[in-house]
């Protein structure tokens, strides 16, 4: 037995993960199918919870949103931050107390911000519009909606585009020019309480520099919003600490987050005489590389490439995709067999963007073989879709060796599920 990346394990030239036999789990559930090791759910919270043993930690539930994991997650202690009222709602279903919980989002409904209210939830505030309409639904329900605002600090993160969330540019927070002036007048508005401070700079971010940097700009407004009167409970840095996709990539881990930006808020926070509580969301770090993706391969063609053609698409996985993520392969009924062949591993959707790793070193790859796609539990199976007719897989979660489903896989039906014939086409 050997560890191929992580907790994965390889037996009798089998992939393992939690103790459990890839080949028999897509044996017995079919494929794809989606693989989670609880165990290392708990360390990577755990990791967390260490580094950061004074903070809350609110787990980002858009990384992923399984029940099972919210669970999981929910008895480790972690509070968590949704970004619709479906997560929150999943959120107390799984047991996360509303105390803990922080609703983001950039352009919320109003129905959204009237379940907050009604609910007891913390809002991290948008805009200045959102403010208003806040304070009215507050004032209309006789209820009090404590406030953060989400922050614009500009910071540039060395991550791809499309998850910087604290540029300037970006559609995220409140310039953070303006944010004092916001406090100040959120102060004597009806119905709302500020009581606490709120950024993201992004995801997937491999430098602890600009979280250091956000921390700062963070801090001199913390300084300024105090020095108004007010009495900020909680300062949320918000996450997007990476994780290493390529093996052997060295990448910052939450101590090394905790030693780059813990001096600066505790130097800063005593200076102001205040004990504001640090609140974290990571998500990634906390499930991606807990769980795999297993596709069975249906073809393997040569062509200019040497294409492998596997069951699952990026309807199931969409960071390739999408991102031009890197996630790492393993075949896993070969997994200790040596690289042979370069092959492309493809899905099977009408896109030529369907392509899940170019030009990889793999055994030689037959028909029937499965595929492991790794680090696949973050904005894995939460950002996936139907796309051309192809019902979403099942989730299964491994815990000392054996498997539970937690999420069936969808049929036909369900793509039929909410359908429905004007009469005229009856
Ligand atoms: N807090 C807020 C307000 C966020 O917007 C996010 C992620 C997080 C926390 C969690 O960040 P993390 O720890 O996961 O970096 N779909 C993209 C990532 C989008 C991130 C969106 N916001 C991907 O697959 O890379």
């Amino acid at each position: 037995m050997f560890t191929i990346k992580n907790h994965l394990e390889v037996k009798n030239n089998h992939l393992l993960i939690g103790g459990a036999d890839t080949t028999a789990l897509a044996e017995q559930y079919g494929t794809p199918l989606y693989v989670t090791n609880e165990a290392r759910i708990i360390e990577n919270f755990s990791a967390y919870r260490k580094a950061f043993p004074k903070a809350d930690i609110y787990y980002a539930a858009k990384a992923n949103g399984s029940f099972a994991i919210m669970r999981i997650l929910a008895r480790q202690g972690a509070g968590t931050d949704v970004f619709s009222y479906g997560e929150l709602y999943m959120a107390l279903l799984a047991g996360i107390p509303r105390e803990k919980i922080l609703f983001n989002g950039n352009s919320k409904t109003d129905f959204e911000l009237q379940k907050a209210v009604e609910l007891g939830v913390k809002v991290s505030v948008d805009s200045q519009d959102e403010l208003h309409t806040l304070s009215g639904i507050a004032e209309r329900t006789g209820k009090t909606a404590e406030i953060a605002f989400r922050v614009n600090p500009d910071v540039s993160t060395p991550t791809h585009p499309k998850i910087s969330t604290g540029l300037r540019t970006s559609k995220f927070g409140i310039p953070a020019e303006e944010v004092v002036d916001t406090y100040r007048e959120a102060s004597g508005l009806p119905g709302i309480a500020p009581c606490g401070i709120h950024c993201h700079i992004g995801s997937q971010i491999l430098d602890t520099e600009p979280f250091v940097e956000a921390t700062q700009k963070m801090m001199d407004l913390v300084k300024e919003v105090v020095e108004l009167g007010i009495d900020l409970k909680f300062v949320d840095m918000g996450s997007g600490l990476g994780i290493p996709y390529k093996k052997g990539e060295q990448t910052p881990k939450p101590q090394d987050l905790a030693d780059a930006i813990l001096p600066v808020f505790n130097d800063r926070t005593q200076a102001l005489g205040t004990s504001p509580k640090l609140i974290l969301e990571p998500g990634r770090y906390i499930v991606a590389d807990t769980t795999i993706l297993l596709t069975r391969v249906n073809t393997v063609k040569k062509a200019a490439k040497n294409f492998v053609g596997v069951d699952a698409g990026f309807n199931l996985l969409i960071r390739p995709a999408m991102y031009d993520s890197y996630h790492y392969v393993v075949v896993a009924n070969k997994a200790s067999s040596p690289p042979e062949e370069i092959y492309t591993v493809v899905g099977p959707i009408c896109e030529t963007g369907d392509i899940f790793a170019k030009d990889r070193e793999l055994p030689r790859v037959e028909k029937g073989d499965l595929i492991a796609l790794l680090d696949a539990g973050a904005y894995g199976f939460s950002m996936s879709s139907q796309y051309n007719g192809r019902p979403r897989c099942a989730e299964a979660l491994v815990k000392d060796g054996e498997a539970d489903i937690i999420r069936s896989s969808e049929g036909i039906e369900d793509l039929m599920a909410k359908q429905k014939l004007p009469a005229r086409l009856m």
